[in-house]
């Protein structure tokens, strides 16, 4: 007897599209090394690019540097190692001959991959020499480092130029009339207004623009020695600080540019990218592809398998099919103070069955918030007063236990308004709560 069988009807998942596109850069993924120690040498690169690594921005090129010893400071919170990291090193310290060599044979051997070749010098010349050696190398792209904030900025380069608005269009202009390969400014975040900065690099006629570099900063103090760390003999200096905690100042700054209307150049976003979930979080502020420099020089290039992984699972349940789906899908939502709803009103509630009975959200709201969640006589489980609470959520914050405090919204009657309609005297605000 033949057994028929039917068709699965079942829908088939889809595998969703990585491939990136950043001013012309094409990549298999959006996964970039950024200019830095994992992207120093043609071994590195290649061994990269065999775990995964979509891209490679290569260790800044220019007049090669002598480095200091030591040059690494980490600041390590609460058991958690290196949650930040600070850096006084230079750019390249390895001939430029080797360099260039190295990048043709990687170009050769991975065709499919982006080489991105980062740059720093001084003069039109050198630029132009610089430019026309990255080029016959084969590089796919520039990227020009106006960030580093040791160091180089000291000698008119790096962020000197990055924080001045018009060294920035200058340099950028010179650099357009010799490349005919996309080119990418790379930002520094050491200034008060990215927008500025990202507007002089398109006068300048950028392709797009990389952010953020680090950030200027001092580590910390050896205490014994008395000493600013990281330590080189008897002294230290600013250094670069990056890793997972400055996260938020990079979502900040690419989020800003993205959502700008004049602006409008692609974003290469870099700035504390630990996993997919961080690489999502850039692309959903208008990053096209995402650069990461600490987390693989603390976990190693193994870490890019999870990333693409968790980002295909997680555009696949969404059925996203490319990254075009994701990338600027938060952007409209970051929105001015003024104009957010401030009638929308929510309350902390807690899930008696998951409360293990700590007692931390009764701490944090007697001492930082408004003293609304109480410990009851006869159970573990604190009560919320929601007549007093005013919805801050640090409750949810300090709890340890996952969903087990979540903001629930009240209806309140009040049709929204903004604090901006209202000062224009249009829409009414609800009446204030936790202000007596
Ligand atoms: C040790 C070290 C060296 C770096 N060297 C360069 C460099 O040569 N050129 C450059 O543009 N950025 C350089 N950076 C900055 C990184 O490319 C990146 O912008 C920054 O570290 C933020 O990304 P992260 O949080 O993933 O580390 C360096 C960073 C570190 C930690
Ligand atoms: S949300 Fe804020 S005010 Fe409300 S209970 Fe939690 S900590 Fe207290
Ligand atoms: S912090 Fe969370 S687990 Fe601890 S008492 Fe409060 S609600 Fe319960």
């Amino acid at each position: 007897m033949t057994v028929h069988i039917e068709p699965t009807l079942k829908p088939k998942k889809i595998v969703p599209d990585l491939t990136a596109n950043t001013a012309g850069i094409i990549s298999p993924n959006p996964f970039w090394l950024a200019s830095a120690p994992p992207a120093n040498s043609g071994n590195q690169v290649k061994r990269a690019f065999d775990h995964g690594w979509g891209g490679a921005v290569w260790k800044t090129l220019g007049q090669p540097i002598q480095n200091v010893s030591s040059r690494f400071g980490g600041l390590h919170f609460r058991g958690t190692r290196a949650i930040g990291f600070n850096n006084i090193e230079l750019i390249t310290d390895r001939p430029l001959d080797v360099n260039f060599k190295e990048i043709a044979e990687v170009k050769k051997q991975y065709p499919k991959h982006a080489v991105i070749v980062s740059l720093m010098v001084e003069s039109e010349e050198e630029w132009r020499d610089i430019i026309l050696r990255s080029i016959d190398a084969g590089a796919d792209g520039l990227e020009l480092n106006f960030g580093c904030p040791h160091g180089m900025c000291e000698r008119g380069m790096g962020s000197a130029v990055g924080q001045e608005p018009k060294a920035c269009e200058r340099i950028t202009s010179w650099v357009m009339k010799y490349s005919t390969i996309p080119v990418l400014v790379k930002l520094t975040p050491n200034i008060d207004d990215i927008v500025m900065m990202g507007m002089a690099a398109k006068r300048g006629g950028a392709n797009g623009v990389s952010l953020i570099n680090t950030i200027k900063s001092i580590i910390g103090v050896d205490l014994d020695r008395m000493v600013v760390e990281p330590r080189v003999g008897a002294q230290s200096s600013n250094g670069g600080y990056c890793g997972a905690a400055v996260k938020p100042i990079a979502l900040h700054m690419v989020a800003a540019l993205a959502r700008e209307a004049e602006f409008g150049l692609p974003i290469s976003g870099i700035g504390g990218v630990t996993n997919w979930r961080d690489a999502a979080e850039f692309l959903a502020l208008g990053s096209s592809s995402v650069q990461v420099c600490t987390e693989v020089m603390l976990r190693g290039y193994r870490i890019v398998d999870d990333m693409i992984e968790g980002l295909t699972t997680f555009m696949a349940d969404r059925g996203m099919r490319s990254l075009g789906d994701l990338v600027g899908r938060a952007v409209p939502t970051y929105a001015e103070w003024g104009d957010l709803d401030m009638n929308y009103e929510t309350v902390a509630r807690i899930d008696a069955d998951k409360c293990i009975g700590c007692h931390l959200c009764v701490v944090a709201c007697d001492d930082g918030a408004h003293q609304c969640i109480h410990k009851q006589a006869g159970t573990h489980v604190p009560r919320i007063d929601e007549s007093e609470c005013v919805g801050c959520n640090l409750c949810q914050i300090v709890c340890p236990v996952p969903d087990c405090i979540s903001m629930v919204q009240v209806e309140n009657g009040y049709p929204p308004a903004t604090w901006n309609e209202h000062m224009a005297g249009l829409g009414t605000l609800r009446p204030k709560k936790g202000a007596h």
